[in-house]
């Protein structure tokens, strides 16, 4: 009996040393310890052998059982990491990569460029961080002017402030580059307002400035109208009326008719005017000789109208439920 067991032994450790996968593990076992296996039948042997011979021999064979289900348990779990297609779930729903897609700022920026672009209009840019002299007195708004009360600022230093508007890129444009100009400049501007659904204080804008001989107010009706109607689709119907700016004169509203079920509004779209005489003898240009017309919109008040967005705060909280819809 002795003998049997050590030769089952042995073969059990040559044995494990030749298993390679998890197959061979499996016809192992049960070789070894399947109902008709060999340390099964040495089990069942055990009733022939001698009474006072059984508690040895029963020893030696639990031990010899215990090793086989320990080495096969070890060589399972092996096996088990170096093979993980056993254990991936092929009916498991795949995973979508994520499509980047435009912020709707961006979408309708792109959308304002290229409407103007075929209008012949180049882009300028200007900094965020503007002078006092370019965000207000360039633009004839003089220190303690009460037209700068129209726009709460955020104060950098007492020169420097926050651009309340992308209309001193007209100034450096007109400051760099004579005319004929015809530039839009898009970009972000700063209000010290309180945020709510219709007030941040960030925003973008896009300026538009337009000078050479003989511009006229006729030449902004027919440049924003047909904007509208490329923004807004052939049937958008706009209305100037009159307004104030101190670098415009005359000063316009551009209103746009909103059609809803019930009925339908005017909404106000964008300041604009006639370049200010003293805007252009600022900046060197005869007023004599030249004339222009400037306007400024807001992008993201036209992104809203566009998609129906009814809260500014979600342009800017970056909520991938929200930008996903865009
Ligand atoms: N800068 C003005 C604003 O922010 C808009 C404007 C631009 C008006 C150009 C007239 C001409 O309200």
């Amino acid at each position: 009996m002795k003998e049997e067991i050590k030769s089952v032994q042995l073969q059990l450790e040559e044995d494990l040393q030749s298993v390679a996968d998890e197959k061979a593990l499996k016809e192992l076992r049960i070789r070894f310890l399947g109902r008709k296996g060999l340390i099964t039948n040495l089990f069942r042997k055990l009733g022939e052998v001698p009474k006072e011979e059984r508690p040895l021999f029963g020893k030696m064979l639990n031990e010899l059982r215990q090793r086989a289900e320990d080495a096969i348990s070890e060589k399972r779990s092996r096996f088990g990491e170096k093979a993980p297609t056993d254990w991936i779930d092929l009916t498991l729903p795949g995973r979508k990569p994520i499509v980047a897609r435009k912020h709707p700022l961006t979408q309708v920026r792109e959308e304002i460029k290229q409407i103007f672009a075929q209008m012949g209009f180049s882009v300028a840019e200007g900094p965020e961080v503007e002078t006092d002299y370019y965000n207000f007195e360039a633009l004839n708004i003089p220190k303690l002017h009460p037209a700068r009360d129209m726009q709460d600022t955020l104060y950098i230093s007492e020169e420097l402030v926050l651009r309340t508007h992308t209309s001193p890129v007209q100034i450096r444009t007109m400051e760099k580059q004579k005319p004929p100009i015809r530039i839009i400049a898009p970009g972000r501007v700063y209000r010290r307002d309180t945020p709510d659904a219709s007030h941040s204080p960030f925003f973008h804008q896009v300026e538009g400035l337009c000078v050479d001989k003989n511009i006229s107010l006729g030449d902004l009706k027919a440049v924003l109208s047909v904007f509208a109607q490329k923004m807004f689709g052939q049937d958008a119907r706009v209305r100037f009326r009159p307004s104030f700016f101190p670098f415009t004169e005359p000063s316009a509203e551009m209103d746009l008719w909103w059609q809803t079920p019930k009925g339908g509004e005017w909404l106000e779209i964008m300041g604009c005017g006639m370049v200010h005489p003293n805007v252009l003898e600022g900046v060197g240009i005869d007023s004599r000789v030249y004339s222009g017309y400037a306007f400024g919109m807001g992008i993201d008040r036209i992104a809203m109208l566009k998609f129906g967005i009814t809260d500014i705060r979600l342009l800017y909280d970056n909520d991938m439920r929200f930008l996903q819809q865009f």
